[in-house]
């Protein structure tokens, strides 16, 4: 059956990827409301139809901290991409390369930054977590500089791991651990099981090997809660910028103070975040706080956003309420699960064509001339300005 919606996909990968990576993407943290608002919250927001206007000649091209994107769509940092297929990250890399979108490689990706060099041409995005070993911090940002990454994505909401009920119940971990519980897990997906024997990749690269001592990493939250720094201020950000010296995007902001100090922080652009509803489960989704957050900064700095989309139209409402571009992570996670890279393309290729024929439908031809004016205004009341 062809593929139509991002939930096709997630049905297929649902089917194809063993239960523990597939809960792990799909997942947010304790009782899930937050996750689950970042999708909902979409819904009521009501588009204004435009008729007869000419809808010839549109254009989904923008920019992206300087940089030309085909449409307003970047894929976000995954942490265990290269779990949910084999050398998951590089096969999404190319598809977005293919497509002219930015990739964005996270710190807890399987392949490294040097494996997805090899097979892309252009530049991609690197995600940074701040660690405590700062001198480790620094060596990745310098061997994504040696590639010639073009941004680097600071994340700044996950100082600790939220918990997630499903990854404590299915003992995840990467590469798995022989427990009964995670080989039958694994068994039922033979398909997977022969795919991933087509690569050695199968622990977290950017780390193994790089760390002293490390040379295996089993618990993404043991690692995470013993190397990431709790003790992370805003002050902290100075030196991984000059270290960088290249663009600079903070994400994880969900507050309009947070947003004016990452402005003086000198970022080029924030990312409004909520970590897909995996961090502070109890916060708003991150369409509702996006107004609050452009009324304060939207002047000042280009504000990005992340979190519930799952179609063309999620991304136009993101843009309507003052998002310069989205990203989206699940979205392409599921079609990257259920097909490869041939599935990333298929979840950029759904979402273009929703995003064009929304644009058509609201009387727009440009996504850069969208605004609140193309929403019915009295169906934001759910927001928060
Ligand atoms: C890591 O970024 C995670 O959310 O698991």
């Amino acid at each position: 059956m062809q593929a139509l919606t991002i939930e096709d996909l997630k049905i297929t990968a649902r089917k194809r990827v063993p239960r523990m990576f597939f809960d792990y993407a799909d997942s947010g943290s304790f009782t899930e409301s937050t996750y689950r608002a970042n999708e909902d919250d979409f819904a009521p927001i009501k588009l204004r139809q435009k008729v007869a206007v000419d809808m010839r000649n549109r254009v989904l091209g923008t920019t992206m901290v300087g940089q030309d994107v085909a449409m307003p769509v970047a894929l976000a940092p995954v942490g265990l991409t290269g779990m949910q297929r084999a050398d998951g990250e590089m096969e999404a890399a190319k598809a977005a390369e293919k497509f002219g979108v930015p990739f964005t490689l996270s710190t807890m990706s399987i392949c490294s930054i040097e494996d997805v060099a090899s097979v892309t041409k252009k530049p991609f995005w690197f995600q940074l977590y701040v660690m405590r070993d700062r001198e480790f911090a620094g060596s990745l940002i310098d061997r994504a500089k040696a590639v010639g990454c073009s941004a680097l994505v600071l994340t700044l909401d996950l100082q600790a791991l939220g918990q997630r009920h499903k990854d404590k119940r299915n003992g995840l971990a990467a590469p798995p651990k022989f427990t009964i519980n995670s080989m039958l897990q694994i068994m039922a997906r033979p398909a997977w099981c022969l795919n991933m024997l087509t690569t050695r990749r199968h622990t977290f690269r950017n780390i193994v090997g790089h760390v002293k001592g490390v040379n295996d990493l089993g618990s993404l939250s043991e690692w995470t809660n013993s190397q990431f720094d709790q003790s992370l201020t805003w002050g902290d950000i100075e030196w991984i910028k000059n270290r960088w010296g290249g663009k600079l995007i903070l994400k994880g902001i969900l507050d309009p103070d947070d947003a004016k100090e990452a402005v003086k922080a000198g970022a080029d652009a924030i990312v409004v975040s909520n970590h897909g509803g995996r961090q502070l489960d109890g916060a708003l989704s991150t369409i509702a706080a996006l107004p609050p957050i452009i009324d304060a900064v939207g002047a000042d700095i280009e504000v990005h956003f992340d979190g519930g989309i799952r179609s063309g139209q999620d991304v136009l409402k993101a843009l309507c309420l003052g998002a310069k571009s989205t990203y989206i992570a699940r979205a392409y996670i599921y079609g990257l699960g259920a097909h490869g890279s041939r599935g990333v393309t298929q979840s950029l290729e759904i979402i273009r064509n929703e995003l064009d024929l929304t644009l058509a439908f609201c009387g727009e031809t440009n996504v850069s001339n969208l605004g609140r004016h193309n929403l019915i205004a009295s169906t934001l009341g759910h927001l928060q300005s």
